[in-house]
């Protein structure tokens, strides 16, 4: 048997005849960009997560370097951020010449609250959390130093559609929500897409003007802005998916649970559950220290796995600039040695589970 890391048909076939309608219809439509199906998607996106506004943008990235900016943060502000954690987040800060600042994870791979407060000096303006694999940070104690310490709150929400800390759904907590509709997450699109929600009249206001190359009112423009603009046809689609999201949520809890109590060998660890939080399993993520071997070992069963991420940012060649070495983040170092996605995606079967679970257990 064939098992891929991820099935982005299966996804697609699983609403197959909503997606092919919505489609055409947005192309016989004749309206591309910006019209009624990204008001529409946007209205029903607030709701979802409660928050007053949401701003469709074109992709994750686009929705973290515009909150930085909007937020009025660039050269000579610092920014906490987690140091495991996707390449994006960190770029959404340094794109506006901002420096991050980063902080180790704690054991469910999200920023270690514990660690925050020492990073803090004159210079940082914000925190950036990230729900990394879909489980919300520590979202109470987070807020509270921001507040304590007058920072803005910022959360990479990009791996976390649906995703609860209490009754509140990660993307409110903070001034600015950014999240990814990249095909892969949770609410993914056929394309790239990308979103913010805010609270904020002003927040809501600006990122609708900062979209738009900067501008409130056609061809006249108040700032140097970006094209950020979420189609009419990936809007369309992500409404037809938004209104499955629990329930493509609640499968993914469901494979998650399998995982949990079919896997059976101390050479892994397993995901740890944050009490007080939900999971919305972007990914299952193991670790192994004998990690390039189950690599092979799962390859010669033609069984897919990835690394979420092989190299963290702070040793990035992209940011060699910012001269950290091997070592200066232990724990984030060691996750990056040790972690692996499992096969993990909706629509995959029980025979599929069984036959990845049943080679983890003998490796
Ligand atoms: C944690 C995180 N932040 C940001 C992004 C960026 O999103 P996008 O690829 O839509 O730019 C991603 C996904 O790619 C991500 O996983």
């Amino acid at each position: 048997m064939k098992v891929a890391a991820n099935r982005l048909d299966r996804g697609f076939n699983q609403y197959r005849d909503e997606f092919e309608a919505a489609a055409l219809e947005v192309l016989r439509s004749g309206y591309y960009i910006l019209g009624p199906h990204v008001e529409k998607f946007e209205q029903e996106f607030a709701a979802y997560t409660g928050a007053k506004y949401a701003v469709a943008l074109a992709s994750g990235l686009d929705a973290l370097w515009l909150a930085f900016k909007v937020l009025g943060i660039g050269e000579g502000d610092e920014v906490i951020v987690p140091a495991n954690t996707y390449i994006a987040s960190v770029m959404g800060i340094t794109i506006n010449g901002a420096t991050p600042v980063f902080v180790e994870p704690d054991e469910y791979y999200n920023i270690n609250p514990n660690k925050v407060e020492e990073k803090i000096t004159e210079k940082t303006k914000a925190v950036l959390v990230v729900h990394l694999y879909g489980q919300s940070c520590d979202m109470n104690r987070i807020s509270a130093i921001c507040k304590n310490h007058s920072l803005f709150l910022v959360e990479d929400c990009a791996q976390s559609h649906g995703a609860m800390a209490g009754d509140r759904m990660t993307g409110t907590f903070g001034d600015i929500g950014c999240f990814s509709f990249y095909p892969s997450k949770n609410l993914g699109a056929f394309g790239d897409g990308g979103c913010i929600v805010t609270n904020s009249d002003i927040i809501a206001g600006d990122m609708k003007m900062y979209r738009n190359y900067g501008s409130s009112k056609r061809y006249y423009f108040d700032v140097v802005g970006a094209n950020s603009r979420l189609d009419e046809i990936q809007a369309a689609l992500l409404s037809v998916r938004l209104k499955h999201l629990d329930e493509l949520n609640a499968e993914r809890q469901k494979l998650a649970e399998k995982y949990l109590e079919g896997i059976d060998n101390d050479k892994f660890i397993l995901p740890a559950i944050r009490s007080g939080v939900t999971t919305v399993w972007h990914q299952f993520v193991i670790r192994a220290k004998k990690r390039d071997e189950l690599i092979e070992y799962l390859k010669e069963r033609e069984i897919g796995s990835i690394i979420h991420y092989p190299i963290p940012p702070h040793l990035s060649k992209a940011y060699s600039n910012l001269g950290y070495k091997k070592g200066d983040f232990p724990i984030t170092e060691e996750y990056a040695d040790t972690v692996l996605s499992l096969p993990f995606y909706n629509g995959m079967t029980e025979e599929e589970q069984d036959y990845v679970i049943n080679a983890l257990n003998r490796f």
